[in-house]
């Protein structure tokens, strides 16, 4: 699928694509310690729930590695600091959390084993996450499949693909199982304002697969689906509640709205390592504020007048009500949200 790896593990160092470059440049940078993982996903050199949380695994994997602790409880306190480190880079993607707690869980059920053991049992866990999180995103384009249309149009929202996951994509990765299965599709890339993750990344990953695609600003939404005929919305998620309600990159709220006016169905698209059962409601889910200077700059370039208000939520909630169906690693979940999620998570 493509030409270029997004995060990779060599030689007891994280390497990693720098998102913020590109499509202009492309750079790889070399991480060694979870601090220095913590501050790459904090500085979106990785971003995209699923690809936080590889990033976070094989951060919890290099803690173990490189850690010159001596008796076991000195390597679990270590551990457990580089989980809080990790988990503190981002609040909103659930896959950040679910990640570290894994590789947590996996070491503290081993805890007999000596120290070097250990060490490769952390790696391991984050090297079966990483094959896992592939399957899973395998699983969402084949369920997807039958949603698509033959000459589907669909909107998509910033960027779900393989940057964004470290494999096929979750949105994004249904339109490209859609493509390699013989489907035509036009896709509409919401250019998602204010890092522009549609116009610099879907796009770049679009134009790799030969998927024809036009980006448009966030707010063309309405009139696309008053005269362009539009089949369907697609996104991603960054934590789905209990309820099924969905937090997203910020104007996926707005794109449901505008969805449910025109009867388009508006399908959200996430592995269940995004799905949260602790959480009852979107209400509950923490969201993200960024920087204003997100806002108030294109690149070095200020746009606006000097010392004026600003506000950059990174992420909205969209409650379940407007959204037709969540498709999983494990199938498609409909309304009620609440029992087919349940049934999903196996709860
Ligand atoms: O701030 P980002 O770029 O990490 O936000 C990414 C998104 O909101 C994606 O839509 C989401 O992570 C889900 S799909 C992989």
């Amino acid at each position: 699928l493509a030409s270029y790896h997004v995060i990779q593990w060599i030689d007891g160092s994280l390497e990693m694509l720098d998102q913020r470059v590109l499509p202009h440049q492309v750079v790889y940078l070399q991480f060694n310690t979870p601090v220095e993982v913590c501050g790459a996903i904090r500085d979106m050199v990785i971003r995209g729930a699923p690809a936080i949380g590889l990033s976070a695994a094989y951060g919890m994997a290099l803690a173990a590695q490189h850690s010159l602790a001596t008796d076991k409880s000195e390597f679990f306190r270590e551990l457990i600091a580089a989980g809080k480190i990790l988990s503190s880079a981002r609040p909103t993607a659930a896959n950040l959390t679910w990640a570290v707690e894994r590789i947590l869980r996996r070491l503290e059920s081993s805890k007999q084993e000596p120290i070097d053991r250990l060490k490769v049992i952390a790696l391991d866990e984050a090297k079966a996450i990483d094959y896992e999180n592939e399957q899973m995103n395998r699983q969402m384009g084949l369920h997807a499949l039958p949603l698509i249309p033959q000459g589907a149009r669909i909107i998509h929202h910033c960027n779900t693909g393989p940057l964004a996951t470290g494999a096929y994509g979750t949105a994004l990765g249904v339109i490209i199982s859609a493509h390699q299965h013989g489907k035509q599709v036009h896709v509409f890339v919401d250019e998602t304002r204010p890092r522009l993750q549609g116009a610099r990344l879907t796009s770049w990953e679009l134009k790799q697969c030969g998927i024809p695609h036009s980006v448009v600003v966030d707010s063309a939404s309405g009139y696309l689906m008053r005269t362009k005929g539009i089949n369907l919305c697609l996104v991603g998620c960054d934590r789905i509640a209990a309820n099924g309600d969905t937090a997203n990159k910020i104007g996926t709220y707005n794109l449901a709205l505008v969805a449910n006016a025109h009867n388009v169905p508006f399908y959200v698209v996430g592995p269940t390592s995004t799905i949260d059962m602790s959480i009852p409601s979107g209400d509950d889910i923490p969201i993200e504020e960024r920087p204003i200077t997100e806002v108030t700059q294109i690149g070095d370039f200020q746009i606006t007048p000097d010392d004026i208000q600003v506000e950059n939520p990174a992420f909205d909630v969209t409650p379940a009500r407007y959204i037709t169906g969540i498709i999983t690693d494990r199938g498609i979940a409909y309304p009620p949200y609440k029992a087919s999620l349940s049934r999903l998570m196996g709860e």
